[in-house]
């Protein structure tokens, strides 16, 4: 039986969140009805802001200073190209010119993203696995992390870059979450 997502590690834990929104990405581009399209493009950018909060707060400040810095600052960066995607989906719909276009760029942008953290020995999984990093600690951490920002963005909340002109880049630089104690915008 696959484990339980209760019961993975951090690394096991990501890369189920991974599998899921491939997922949908897949089922979104067989689908052809407009409200079965919306919903899961919802579905999918809810998701993706759920797994961006958890890495950016928890798992990517445990890895800065014990993997490859470029490739954590690469990673905020492409979260926040995404996170600009995202929002405009979740403002349009299936009735909009580009709406079909912005959920395939976003899905090859996740690809090029998830290929990055996932990758064999230089990926940013692998080389905080081999850096030692607590993983099931850090699993606990998420998950708990997981429940609390699933209502914020359930409650619409939109998503928020750190990295992009007008934001407070420190939030990125020292791992902060966002909107404790930092101006964000
Ligand atoms: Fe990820
Ligand atoms: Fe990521």
């Amino acid at each position: 039986m696959a484990q339980s997502y209760e019961e993975m590690d951090a690394i096991a834990m990501l890369k189920a969140d991974h599998r899921k929104v491939e997922e949908l990405f897949e089922k979104f581009e067989n689908t052809n009805g407009k409200a079965t399209k919306q919903k899961l493009a919802e579905e999918i950018c809810l998701e993706l802001k759920v797994h961006t909060a958890i890495e950016e707060e928890i798992f990517y400040p445990a890895c800065r200073g014990k993997i490859e810095d470029e490739l954590v600052d690469e990673a905020y960066v492409e979260h926040d190209s995404a996170k600009l995607l995202i929002n405009e989906i979740e403002a349009g719909g299936p009735d909009e010119a580009f709406y079909d276009a912005k959920v395939k760029v976003l899905s090859e942008m996740i690809e090029h993203h998830v290929e990055e953290e996932e990758k064999r020995v230089e990926g940013m999984f692998s080389q905080a696995r081999a850096a030692g990093l607590d993983m099931d600690q850090l699993a606990d951490d998420m998950r708990a992390r997981k429940r609390t920002a699933m209502e914020e963005f359930q409650a619409g909340k939109p998503a928020e870059t750190r990295t992009l002109e007008g934001d407070d880049v420190a939030s990125a630089q020292t791992d902060q979450p966002l909107g404790e104690g930092l101006q964000t915008r």
